[in-house]
């Protein structure tokens, strides 16, 4: 990577951190939580890694207040972090958890004490088991029960909430969850992977749409991952696994929401399922666009996989981070300068680290270089995009904690934070440190 001068970011560029509802919370029978999908599927064998399940997790619903003075230690002027829409609406609609809601304004409020923003997503993944039970995103009653969902939400916290993004990485958990069967509800389905990408998007829309009347003076947005899809070999049919893996991937949601359109093979596959309307139904102009980011994906062709191509692993020999995720800056800067001329809209990082398998040394400390390395070259390429005009205008680490990393269970840990699972104790890595200087050196350089 090049060098590029700190001063190449906005004065008021906004450095955070990111969580989300099942990975840190637990208390999944607290004050009146309702199941989600994702209990039941870390129950059922061979789902989750070692049997992990999101029951205590970092139990954050009750130590809050410590983690929001990790992020006070840190410097970070935002936190992004998800509501678990079962601990509020337990069966998914209808009567509203109180106790579920006021969990929330006392975090949002101890955030704001701290003088960190909060960034609110409504949707990272933990579906309503109730809802799941009567279809749940292959059911199109869901665009209603999402929309009713965000009208509660924006009603309730938009007097204190800047931020608000619809979805998580729509596309992860509908081709997880429908195509590959690594995520709830465990389906190899292509015809419900296409009936569940629409009405996600119509969700979207129906959420968009209930935010901006609720709370009319906050910035609305999604959050998508957006990584380069390659072919694995250099035939042609691994070149057309790698065009559709990027519709699946990249495109099914920012396209149909910014563009208002699907990409070619999705709007073959969808239309089955798309009535009069639906396309302006879906988009609507967001207010901006959250990148998450880690690696390139690849896809080779596999004319017996449901819909026709498979994942694929990076070459051996690329480098990678210590739980084998390839890193490569230069896909990270092309990226976000792709994102900046497609969509037109400010960027935010919304997540971007490195996850690692690490214990305390010795002397009770995470020296985590491989996980600065990583961050430090990443941020370089993110100045790098921006001096070549993309509009970044915030970066936020995946993740504040360790926490639960899903099909991986606690093996894998992302944090600046580390977690002792056994004590719940909280141990800042030498990333935190890393971080936290950081974040003080850019702030010093924008106030010069
Ligand atoms: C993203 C998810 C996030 C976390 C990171 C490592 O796909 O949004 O919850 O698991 O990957």
């Amino acid at each position: 990577m090049g060098d590029v001068n700190r001063s190449s970011l906005p004065r008021d560029f906004i450095w955070g951190v990111s969580t989300s509802s099942y990975q840190i919370e637990g208390a999944v029978q607290v004050d009146g939580r309702g199941p989600s999908v994702w209990d039941g599927y870390c129950r059922s064998p061979g789902h989750v890694a070692n049997g992990d399940t999101g029951d205590v997790a970092c139990d954050h619903y009750h130590r809050y207040q410590e983690d929001i003075a990790l992020m006070r230690d840190l410097g970070v002027g935002a936190y992004r972090f998800s509501i678990a829409w079962p601990r509020v609406l337990p069966t998914g609609r209808g009567q509203a958890n109180e106790a579920g809601l006021a969990f929330y304004d006392r975090l949002i409020d101890g955030l704001l004490a701290a003088n960190i923003e909060p960034w609110l997503c409504l949707y990272h993944w933990d579906l309503p088991q109730a809802l799941e039970d009567q279809g749940g995103w292959l059911n199109r009653d869901i665009v209603g029960w999402f929309g009713d969902y965000a009208q509660l939400i924006a009603t309730r916290f938009g007097d204190r909430v800047g931020r608000f993004a619809t979805f998580n990485e729509p596309s992860v958990f509908t081709l997880f969850g429908y195509g590959f069967a690594w995520h709830p509800p465990g389906a190899t389905d292509p015809a419900g992977l296409y009936k569940a990408t629409h009405y996600v998007n119509l969700a979207h829309g129906a959420g968009v749409d209930a935010l901006r009347a609720h709370a009319p003076s906050a910035l609305v947005g999604a959050i998508h991952n957006v990584q380069p899809a390659r072919a694995a070999g250099p035939t042609a049919a691994d070149e057309a696994a790698a065009v559709l893996l990027d519709e699946h991937w990249n495109k099914a949601f920012p396209e149909a929401q910014i563009l208002g359109h699907y990409p070619p093979a999705l709007a073959r596959a969808i239309e089955p399922y798309i009535q009069p309307g639906d396309l302006a139904r879906i988009c609507r102009q967001p207010d901006w666009f959250g990148v998450n980011h880690y690696s390139p994906v690849y896809a080779r062709a596999d004319a017996t996989a449901p819909l026709g191509f498979a994942w694929a692993d990076a070459p051996a020999d690329v480098p990678r981070s210590p739980i084998g995720w390839q890193m490569d800056p230069a896909a990270f800067r092309d990226t976000l300068i792709d994102v900046h001329r497609r969509y037109r809209l400010p960027i935010y990082v919304l997540e971007n680290g490195a996850g690692a398998v690490e214990k305390p040394d010795a002397a009770g400390a995470i020296e985590d270089h491989e996980r600065i390395g990583y961050l430090s070259t990443y941020t370089d390429a993110l100045r790098e995009a921006v001096v070549a005009g993309a509009d970044v205008r915030g970066y936020f680490v995946w993740s504040l904690l360790d926490n639960f990393e899903w099909g991986a269970g606690y093996a894998s840990r992302f944090g600046l934070v580390y977690v002792d699972y056994p004590t719940l104790r909280r141990i800042p890595k030498a990333s935190a440190r890393w971080y936290a200087q950081l974040i003080r050196s850019e702030r010093a350089g924008a106030a010069r």
